[in-house]
């Protein structure tokens, strides 16, 4: 059975103090309140995920993600950071391919395949972001497009490697923007990715791969984004900021 998972994205926000205790209260409001079915991990800067992954180790359904890696495992890129570097802190998840990344720096399908093999690798289950853009999804053949975002950075994998994959499907125009995909563009959208995912590795696969929605989602708006038989949770940005809204969204199931 999938999983349902609810990833927040702090994205380049908090300052060190600001985020022990940002993490703190959602870790002691998980353990009291969150469902042990429902996974909860926090996208943290680089700068704290050492501490951080300490801090959730010990409860079960918690982990922590890092924002980015690069797709080599070691080198001279300067400012870089590698898989098996995040490996050897204990961290579980790397959020790839999000829409920032890919519009501010430059990153491709094809670059993003390379990152999502290093990721498997190290053994980082990749949370691998997809989406189309205002004008893209205004145009005919936005379904496949976003279709093809899969198909080119992640349907080179064998169907047990594809099985440690999270989807996260964010329409670039309903990130930040407070303009929600309604359920049922968002719904739309999964039932697509998850009859291409079908079509490439056969039923079972498709119907284990957690597919998570972003994009201006909240507290208001998770109970019925997640009641969509193919949504299974949410990549979280602006809302993750704020420990008691996370977690109400984190019990939206
Ligand atoms: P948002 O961001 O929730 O602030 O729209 C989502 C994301 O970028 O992952």
């Amino acid at each position: 059975m999938r999983k349902k998972i609810v990833a927040g994205n702090w994205k380049m926000n908090k300052t060190q103090e600001e985020a022990l205790i940002l993490a703190s209260e959602v870790v002691n409001m998980v353990k009291d309140e969150v469902s042990t079915d429902v996974t909860v991990v926090i996208g943290s800067p680089y700068l704290y995920l050492s501490t951080l992954q300490k801090h959730v180790e010990p409860v079960s359904n918690m982990g922590v993600a890092a924002q980015n890696c690069h797709q080599k495992a070691s080198g001279a890129y300067t400012g870089e950071i590698s898989a098996p570097m995040l490996k050897s802190i204990g961290i579980g998840y790397v959020i790839l391919g999000h829409s920032e990344r890919r519009q501010y720096f430059g990153e491709t399908n094809e670059q993003l395949a390379e990152k999502v093999n290093i990721a498997l690798e190290n053994g980082l289950t990749p949370i691998f972001c997809c989406g189309e853009s205002l004008d893209q999804r205004n145009a005919a053949g936005y379904l496949e497009l976003v279709a093809s975002q899969l198909t080119e950075s992640l349907f080179h994998l064998s169907a047990e490697e594809f099985g440690k994959v999270v989807i996260a499907y964010e329409p670039i125009w309903a990130i930040g923007t407070g303009v929600t995909a309604s359920s049922a563009q968002a719904q739309e959208m999964h039932a697509f990715l998850r009859q291409h995912i079908a079509a490439k590795y056969g039923e079972t696969v498709a119907d284990d791969t957690s597919i998570l929605y972003g994009g201006s989602c909240n507290e208001k708006n998770a109970p019925e984004l997640f009641a969509c038989a193919d949504i299974d949770g949410g990549l979280i940005g602006g809302a993750s900021l704020k420990s008691r809204e996370f977690v109400n969204i984190a019990k939206s199931f």
